[in-house]
């Protein structure tokens, strides 16, 4: 199967588990599971998931119990980008070609959206049968997925990029923001591929992190890249700009071309891991492939 049509079907899994978690909730009728389920399921690349299954499937583990991590990581990150979105953060109006959730359902609904989308993350990876995982393993799941979601991961990351808005920051602390605000999901979203193949994914745990970093702090600057693109192109409205919070970024804090020899250069740090993997006979190619897409944002 190709490449492309694997990752269709991941698409369609990840899409399809994350229909059925929605559908059971209570309170269906409500603007907080509308909500809930607008968020999620209008639109995204589920890039967090396509790398559960990339990771997963390398190491031989069946996709259902892929389905299990790869739902509950999307359900954080669509939570995290609904609070991103929100007037005390970025203020911003669309995302994934909608209205943002708190225009669309009101401030208060998105903040609960938010809330519920994290605990939702948690229930699924603790109650979802997931066969072949041991209970150790799984606990291992749920505290990688709540550390890097919280004050060591994303949180910590989302919070220093407020902070600093309107500071002179260095290229070093912008990258510490970056690999926390977005790589620490990613990292996780890898991780708990590898950690539901038990110990021959611990076993390359050190590669695979080493693998995300690279990727994670790739995609946060290529975001840069297209967030200025997307202001030159669309002359977007205040409210859409990094710029208007008077935000340091990686193109304007190195420069575009530096920002694009960055981006290279962190893309083959990435190949040279695979490499490690590839010399234990494993197969990379869907993580090359994903490595190549995030680098580009175009899934
Ligand atoms: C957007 O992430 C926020 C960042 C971390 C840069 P994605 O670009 O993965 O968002 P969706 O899920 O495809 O909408
Ligand atoms: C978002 O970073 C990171 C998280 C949501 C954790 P940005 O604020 O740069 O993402 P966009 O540009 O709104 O998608
Ligand atoms: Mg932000
Ligand atoms: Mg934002
Ligand atoms: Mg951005």
């Amino acid at each position: 199967m190709s490449d492309n049509s694997l990752l269709n079907r991941y698409y369609h899994r990840v899409n399809e588990a994350l229909h059925q978690y929605i559908i059971k909730l209570p309170l269906k009728h409500t603007s907080l599971v509308q909500s809930i389920e607008y968020a999620v399921l209008s639109g995204g690349k589920r890039l967090r998931p396509f790398l559960v299954y990339a990771v997963g499937s390398m190491l031989h583990v069946e996709e259902v119990v892929l389905d299990v991590p790869a739902a509950a990581i999307e359900c954080i990150h669509a939570y995290s980008l609904i609070h991103d979105d929100l007037p005390s953060m970025d203020d911003d109006r669309s995302r994934r070609g909608h209205l943002t959730c708190h225009l669309k359902f009101g401030e208060d609904i998105a903040i609960l959206a938010g809330d519920a989308l994290q605990s939702l993350a948690f229930s699924i990876l603790s109650e979802s049968p997931m066969f072949g995982v041991t209970p150790e393993n799984r606990i291992s799941m749920l505290s990688e997925l709540a550390g890097a979601s919280g004050v060591k991961g994303m949180c910590g990351g989302q919070a220093l990029d407020l902070l600093m808005r309107g500071d002179k920051v260095t290229l070093e602390e912008l990258e510490w923001v970056y690999l926390h605000k977005t790589g620490s999901l990613i990292r996780a979203a890898i991780r708990l591929g590898a950690l539901t193949a038990g110990d021959i994914g611990l076993e390359i745990i050190p590669i695979l992190d080493r693998f995300a970093n690279s990727i994670g702090l790739a995609f946060q600057i290529q975001d840069d890249i297209l967030d200025v693109i997307n202001d030159r192109k669309f002359l977007r409205n205040k409210f859409d700009s990094d710029k208007n919070f008077n935000k340091s970024t990686y193109p304007s804090l190195a420069g575009l071309a530096n920002t694009n020899i960055k981006i290279q250069d962190l893309y083959q740090k990435a190949m040279g891991e695979l490499a490690m993997l590839s010399a234990k006979s494993l197969n990379t190619n869907l993580l090359q492939r994903l490595a190549c897409f995030i680098i580009e944002h175009d899934i």
